[in-house]
């Protein structure tokens, strides 16, 4: 892994729009994004991941535990999440260095952002929704 600033830019950015291409068609994560353009979460994105995988620090926004606050998300959504990540990894990039450290570093905030209860959420600001988008795959008993 050793990539000069645009080339390491270029890549997490062409594999993050890939992602949000899944995300905002996954018929689950689809809702909880609606309070986001997709042109705007796929630029924090690939700044943060940058400045994550050692590239240039442009990243200015929240920390993910702090961006997430008002967003309840599960295991099971965080699982969903994760598999699509790896997907969109695996087909737009070769380099098996930079998946595994892209995974593990996502991996690493899992406890930052999943919750067992809606009730754990937080608004970040007073006109803040909760989001809380429930499971449309789950099975009513
Ligand atoms: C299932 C897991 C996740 C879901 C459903 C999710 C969803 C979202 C949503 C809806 C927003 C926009 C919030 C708003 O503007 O109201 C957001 C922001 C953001 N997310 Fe996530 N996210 C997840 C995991 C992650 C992870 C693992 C990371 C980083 C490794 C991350 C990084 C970010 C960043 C950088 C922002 C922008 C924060 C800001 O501008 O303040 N997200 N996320």
């Amino acid at each position: 892994m050793n990539y000069s600033d645009e080339e390491l830019y270029s890549l997490v950015n062409k594999a993050v729009k890939v992602f949000y291409d899944k995300v905002y068609e996954d018929p689950w994560m689809k809702d909880v994004f609606k309070v986001i353009k997709q042109e705007i979460i796929e630029n924090q994105q690939t700044d943060f991941m940058v400045a994550a995988l050692g590239g240039p620090k442009r990243y200015c926004g929240r920390s993910p535990k702090d961006a997430h606050l008002h967003i309840f998300v599960d295991d099971e959504m965080w699982d969903r999440r994760e598999k699509v990540l790896e997907q969109s990894l695996r087909e737009t990039l070769t380099d098996e260095i930079l998946i595994t450290k892209w995974l593990r570093i996502d991996e690493a905030f899992r406890h930052a952002i999943v919750r067992n209860n809606p009730s754990e959420c937080t608004k970040r600001y007073a006109s803040d929704e909760i989001i809380n988008v429930p499971n449309p795959f789950k099975k009513v008993a």
